[in-house]
């Protein structure tokens, strides 16, 4: 990891600036724990892991994480100060006046609509001070009645991969437990309510591969996880077929015809648009646009009622180079020192995708879109790829109950800020779940490798789906 004294400002911001992204620098590192860059030779070939059709990678994408779990369990329940807050956001600023003097366009700079009737809306109900209701905080309950559809059911849209009670995976307590949020009125799940609510309207998911598990969540969630002769493929509506020589469609796209709802996934690991440098050579390199929202969310943003983004375990520099991701800024190959740190990189790309959108949201005003915080790791005793595991069964050993105030991810609620995207906010309350992972039981089953980073379906993306229909 870099330390912030290697970080210096070129011209005008001086000791302060240098002190400030130096804190800065360190509160982030807490949080987003970029790991090592290069442990991902990746040569392991984990089914599990999505793996882009256009440009069939060797790789696992979805391998390596960003959290260290022990910190990151310290960290998760301990607020961020409103001063690491501030100063977060200070930072963008900062980087703003740097890398992009002379451009008004600079994705770092967030335009502020003091106007929007939403962000006031907004503001008051998730305000701190009072006892809002916020989705975020509260406890995990036993409940008989869970999981909301059956393991053994849902085939037809749960990977296998993903299915636990079709591995060998002994031990299901951490199907039986609901998410109680602390003064907020949630009412329970329910599929013909929901796909009612959802008449007309397509809701649609755009991230990595825990993206595409809430996307499987959400289509047992409204199937029951029953077979469904009504649900039907409509994929090809948005281009998410298998084109020649993909190993899988980029997304996939369903729709229930008795009431017309429409549940899409559309795999974007970076949310940055991805454009092959040579169209005709299968091994190219990638031009990955920092600045630049993916080519498929423009095309068709117009059609989507509910808008889920998520993005951060692909921001590592092995995950970039097996990829062959070229960082692009403007339109050309980024130069700037700064901006090449991963973190920074991480940072430009989902402020520059929220400013995009919240502008789009000025002509889309029947769009609602939330931006879903980082899923959390629970590799113990090593990582990913070196034998790392979670193994505990014991629900909720570490406590069931998230109390902290403000957000647990400072870039996402920074970027955010006085927009009208709402924040998906599951990091803390998942991360309390580290025994319902895929754990050592994938598919593959060698004993030695477990997944620690994506979970058993039904499971914790349930969860992180009843906080987003509570909120659409
Ligand atoms: C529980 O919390 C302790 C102390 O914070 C930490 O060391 C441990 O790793 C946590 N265990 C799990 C399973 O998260
Ligand atoms: C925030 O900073 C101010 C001055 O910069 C200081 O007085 C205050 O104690 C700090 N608050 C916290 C919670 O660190
Ligand atoms: C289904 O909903 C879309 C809007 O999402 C609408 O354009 C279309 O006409 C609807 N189709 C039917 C058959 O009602
Ligand atoms: C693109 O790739 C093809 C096949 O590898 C190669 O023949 C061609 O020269 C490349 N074009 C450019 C502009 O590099
Ligand atoms: C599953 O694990 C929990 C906690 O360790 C234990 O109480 C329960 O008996 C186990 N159930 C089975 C079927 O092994
Ligand atoms: C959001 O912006 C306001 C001022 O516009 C600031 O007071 C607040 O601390 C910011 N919150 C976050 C989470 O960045
Ligand atoms: C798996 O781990 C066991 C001990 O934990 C070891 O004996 C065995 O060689 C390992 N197998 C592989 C394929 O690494």
């Amino acid at each position: 990891m870099k330390g912030g004294n290697s970080y210096s400002f070129r011209g005008r911001h001086v000791s302060v600036a240098v002190a400030l992204v130096a804190i800065v620098l360190f509160s982030t590192l807490l949080w987003t724990w970029e790991t090592n860059p290069i442990a991902s030779t990746l040569r392991s070939a984990h089914e599990w892991y999505h793996i882009p059709s256009e440009f069939p990678a060797e790789v696992p994408i979805d391998s390596v994480g960003t959290t260290k779990p022990k910190k990151a369990v310290e960290k998760s329940l301990t607020p961020p100060t409103e001063n690491e807050t501030k100063l977060q956001v200070g930072v963008e600023g900062a980087a703003a006046v740097d890398s992009h003097p002379k451009s008004p366009e600079s994705p770092f700079k967030k335009k502020v609509s003091p106007e929007s009737p939403f962000q006031k809306k907004e503001s008051s109900e998730s305000s701190p001070r009072n006892e809002a209701c916020d989705y975020a905080k509260g406890k995990w309950v036993a409940d008989s009645r869970r999981p909301l559809y059956s393991g053994f059911g849902c085939k037809q849209w749960l990977s296998s991969m993903w299915s636990c009670r079709m591995t060998q995976r002994p031990n299901f307590s951490f199907e039986g437990y609901r998410w109680q949020p602390k003064n907020c009125d949630m009412q329970e799940f329910d599929r013909s309510k929901f796909l009612r609510k959802m008449k007309d309207k397509t809701i649609a998911f755009i991230g990595d591969s825990l993206g595409r598990q809430q996307f499987q969540s959400l289509m047992c969630m409204a199937t029951g996880g029953e077979e469904s002769p009504e649900v039907q493929n409509v994929g090809w509506e948005y281009d998410l077929v298998k084109h020649r020589g993909a190993i899988r469609p980029d997304g996939w796209a369903y729709r229930f015809t008795k009431t017309n709802t429409t549940i899409l996934y559309y795999w974007s690991a970076s949310l940055c648009d991805l454009v092959p440098l040579n169209i005709t050579d299968k091994h190219t390199d990638v031009a990955m646009h920092l600045d630049r929202p993916p080519a498929f969310m423009r095309q068709y943003l117009h059609r989507f009622d509910v808008l889920v983004l998520n993005t951060g375990h692909h921001w590592n520099r092995g995950k970039l180079n097996a990829n062959k991701w070229i960082m692009h800024v403007n339109g050309t190959p980024n130069e700037d020192k700064k901006i090449a740190e991963i973190l920074n990189a991480k940072n430009l790309a989902i402020y520059s995708v929220v400013k995009w959108l919240d502008l789009q949201l000025v002509s889309h005003p029947r769009l609602k879109a939330f931006f879903r915080t980082l899923s959390p790791r629970h590799f113990f005793n090593g990582d990913w790829n070196t034998g790392g595991s979670c193994d505990n069964t014991i629900p909720l050993s570490n406590g069931s109950e998230v109390s902290l105030e403000g957000s647990s991810d400072p870039v996402i609620a920074g970027a955010l800020n006085s927009t009208k995207i709402k924040i998906l906010d599951i990091t803390p309350l998942s991360q309390l779940r580290d025994e319902a992972h895929m754990s050592r039981y994938t598919i593959r089953g060698t004993l030695n490798s477990s997944d620690c980073l994506h979970w058993c379906l039904p499971g914790i993306p349930d969860t992180w789906n009843e906080l987003l229909v509570a909120q659409i």
